[in-house]
């Protein structure tokens, strides 16, 4: 299929001003690619001006949430652009579809999309290392009926941010021994907006008493760690990194297995099992867990400096502790085109580059 390019989007691109403060999602890239589904077919895509959706006030996903997203990145290579593994990530938006009774989005148009925007706003991808242009990718039900059913139609979209890195610096975590993001057979590991919405209550208030996320307990045994939100657990103990197994109630992340395999390839000795928070907090006190940190695509490594448990807190003993760091590097030097791609993770695009305020 070929992508309709609309002027408008050309003529954003041109007259686009890069700030230079990038948060986290903060500034939106002035264009966006958008797909129909129809109710029996994806439509051709189209590159858009960024701008307001109009949906019914009776479409599927403002009731029932039939809503599931992606997040992956654009970096600079020379004179071109590259995705991170996006074929990962288009396999996970066609499983969270399937879990919400949604059309699969075919692999070609997923692709698709991401390209269209990475090649576009090829510009607008910071230079600085850790910084990248952020891409999120969406689908949603449209279809305007009230009854409990899956939506006859469609619409994915994908979205741009130039954005600096989730969290700089170190991470206070609570443990959340009451509620839960999912549930046992629940969408727990679908890339769906559901789960986000159920972790708010308990992220809300975190700083006033000083902590940054919440660590989630698996919901079926209250023991296990699963992961914290947008991001997966890892702590390096008696010098091997450990990791939560995937067990169907948290999300398996890009970045999680990505750093699997390079800690493999760095000598380290991995597990993934499930990982009793009581153990993992008699560690710390121990010694015995020297470092812990999360990983997810927006965070890349966030090293975890404190570990919040009703009343009790425990200092971890560095942050960001060697293993963070050197994984943090190893991932950062494939992605940033530092060192030679061993694993194919990389796809490099042409890079489309208007006359807007940045230079590549
Ligand atoms: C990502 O890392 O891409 C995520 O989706 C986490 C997020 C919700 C900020």
């Amino acid at each position: 299929m070929s992508v309709e390019i609309h002027p408008d989007a050309v003529a954003r691109l041109r007259g686009f001003k890069l700030p230079e403060q990038l948060g986290f999602g903060d500034v939106m890239a002035p264009v966006m690619f958008r797909a129909v589904f129809d109710g029996s077919r994806w439509k051709a895509g189209e590159l858009l001006p960024y701008g307001p959706i109009s949906l019914d006030p009776a479409a599927k996903v403002l009731h029932y949430a039939q809503s599931c997203f992606e997040g992956l990145k654009v970096y600079r290579d020379g004179d071109s652009v590259s995705l991170f593994r996006p074929q990962r990530n288009a396999a996970r938006m066609i499983y969270s579809a399937a879990r919400l009774s949604m059309p699969a989005i075919p692999e070609a148009l997923f692709i698709e999309g991401v390209s269209t925007i990475a090649s576009y706003c090829a510009a607008l991808v910071p230079a600085k290392s850790g910084e990248s242009l952020y891409l999120r990718p969406f689908l949603i039900g449209t279809q305007a009926q009230l009854g409990v059913t899956a939506s006859q139609s469609y619409e994915f979209y994908v979205i741009a941010s130039p954005s600096g890195a989730y969290h700089m610096g170190n991470m206070r975590l609570w443990i959340e021994r009451e509620s839960a993001r999912s549930a046992i057979g629940g969408t727990g590991d679908a890339k769906v907006g559901g789960n986000y919405a159920s972790s708010l209550r308990s992220i809300a208030g975190l700083e006033a008493r000083g902590f940054d996320q919440v660590l989630w307990l698996n919901p079926g045994d209250k023991h296990t760690i699963d992961e914290l939100s947008g991001m997966n657990f890892f702590a390096v103990i008696e010098g091997d990194l450990h990791t939560p197994a995937l067990n169907g109630s948290f999300l398996d992340g890009i970045t999680r297995d990505s750093l699997l395999t390079l800690a493999q390839d760095l000598g380290l000795k991995v597990f993934e099992h499930a990982m009793d928070v009581e153990e993992l907090l008699q560690s710390v006190k121990s010694g015995s867990c020297s470092e812990a940190f999360a990983c997810g695509t927006a965070a890349i490594i966030s090293p975890i400096s404190e570990l919040g448990d009703g009343d009790t807190r425990l200092k971890l003993p560095s942050a960001p502790g060697p293993v963070a760091e050197r994984l943090r590097g190893a991932l950062l030097d494939i992605q940033e085109g530092r060192v030679e791609d061993r694993f194919g993770w990389m796809q490099r695009l042409p890079a489309i580059v208007f006359d807007c305020s940045l230079e590549l």
